[in-house]
């Protein structure tokens, strides 16, 4: 089954089951300047999971296109990206668990086909500082389920990962974490501002049994190892509270907001743990191979981030942004220039982006037209980017290496951002990467530069 019929087959399984299908948001978060991209399906809902009433009803569903910087260099793994869809469903105060749990492993299981003795699940331990119980209500929803499966359901109580990672699950299909499985924007309880929503989640895991677990992830695996054996699908978070001054206060309405990586439900339909190798991703390799004449198995890292970092630029322009020096066109910026220099990896040192964007619009032909639509524009916008960057690409790589002998400080780095336009964390990347050191200060001295230089012209400081 391909990703295009697991996002047809997930919307028409939720509007059967009563969710009005709405259309993505941009990437761009209309009204909220706290947060530079839509980095989950919940995020323009918000309003409504605070309490708003939504023009469709209470119950929605969508596929959200997503981008999430914060792992930028994890991209060449097999399984992060920075751009994705999330597949959404949400009760605004309808269903709960009784109704969400049985929903989504019935998608999975009997909608997708997914082998159900290779789910794994785990559940929120409890926050007895702020009064939130164990979530053993979804924990035995869940054992129900596997059961009537025949399948056993055993629990453990794993507390951290550390802790998990130290003593094991012995193959327990439930394992309750504590902060892991609490979700809010950003990601951490400690850190929610006052009014923001979130709850503690229920997270999906699929099993690739041919993944051995690897020690450098620590000694036992466990659902959460990043090892790769485990591939967190969705997660169904609970939002049922709201951040208060002293700590949490329940929402008017208890509500669902159920995410799924399309990708990697797609990829475990393939039954393979590498998402590049789904439809969404493969045309763009393929293409990457075609014009480099260098194969995916030699080229697998380079090929990832290119194949990842252009349909997100690709969708941000769809989505209006263009390059800039802040905010989401630095994002944008950063994501084009890293696909062109890891492009020189594979020798393609002449404009390729001619030969990507089209792939690109064709993979989302049927479901989101817009890309095919705004091609000759997108492809305007990247190119001359790509173009611009090209020409200082050797002279700043040239210059980057210079430093060799001595290392690189954070003066040197401000001269290769201001000078040939390399986004610093691009120049400590490679750096890394050709050894060279780079000065313990260079972040305080990068960001005096940085301020000088604002105060001299008044731009506008870079930020991701
Ligand atoms: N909001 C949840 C997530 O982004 C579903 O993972």
């Amino acid at each position: 089954m391909t990703a295009d019929e697991i996002r047809r087959i997930f919307l028409e399984f939720m509007a059967e089951r009563g969710h009005i299908v709405i259309p993505r948001a941009p990437l761009i978060p209309k009204d909220d300047p706290t947060t530079l991209f839509t980095g989950s399906g919940m995020q323009p809902l918000l309003p409504y999971l605070l309490g708003a009433d939504h023009p469709a009803g209470a119950r929605l569903a969508d596929s959200q296109t997503c981008l999430r910087v914060q792992d930028i260099e994890e991209v060449g793994d097999n399984r992060h990206t920075t751009f994705f869809e999330m597949l959404g469903n949400w009760s605004l105060g309808d269903y709960f668990k009784q109704e969400q749990i049985p929903q989504v492993w019935t998608f999975l299981t009997e909608k997708v086909g997914l082998d159900p003795a290779r789910i794994y699940v785990s559940c929120f331990s409890g926050d007895p500082e702020n009064g939130i119980p164990k979530d053993d209500e979804s924990a035995a929803i869940w054992t129900g389920l596997f059961e009537k499966a025949g399948i056993s359901s055993a629990q453990v109580d794993l507390g951290t990962e550390e802790h998990a990672a130290a003593v094991g699950t012995d193959g327990a299909r439930i394992a309750f974490y504590g902060k892991k499985n609490w979700w809010c924007r950003g990601g951490k309880a400690e850190d929610m501002p006052v009014g923001e929503p979130g709850g503690p989640d229920t997270e999906i895991f699929y099993l690739f049994p041919t993944v051995e677990h690897d020690p450098a992830y620590g000694r036992h695996c466990h659902q959460n190892c990043d090892c790769g054996r485990f591939i967190e699908l969705g997660n169904s978070v609970f939002m049922e509270y709201r951040r208060t001054e002293s700590g949490f206060e329940p929402l008017p309405r208890r509500n669902v907001d159920y995410g799924g990586g399309l990708a990697r439900i797609a990829a475990a339909a393939m039954d393979t743990p590498d998402v590049f190798r789904i439809g969404l991703l493969w045309p763009i390799i393929e293409r990457l191979q075609e014009l480099s004449g260098k194969t995916y198995e030699d080229e697998t890292r380079a090929m990832r981030v290119i194949a990842d970092h252009l349909r997100g630029a690709t969708f941000l322009a769809v989505d209006g942004v263009q390059p800039g020096n802040k905010a989401q066109g630095y994002v944008m910026r950063r994501l084009i220039r890293r696909a062109v220099r890891f492009a020189f990896e594979l020798g393609l040192e002449e404009n390729f982006f001619p030969q990507i964007i089209p792939t690109i619009a064709g993979i989302y032909e049927a479901h989101f037209p817009e890309v095919a639509e705004h091609a000759e524009y997108v492809e305007r916008i990247l190119v001359k980017e790509e173009q611009a960057f090209r020409r200082t690409l050797r002279k700043g790589l040239k210059q980057l290496n210079a430093y060799r002998a001595t290392g690189v400080t954070g003066q040197e780095l401000f001269v290769l951002y201001d000078t040939y336009g390399f986004p610093v964390e691009l120049s400590t990347e490679e750096a890394e990467r050709k050894g060279i050191a780079v000065s313990a200060g260079w972040q305080a001295e990068f960001d005096e530069q940085m301020a000088a230089q604002r105060a001299r012209s008044q731009h506008p400081v870079p930020h991701t």
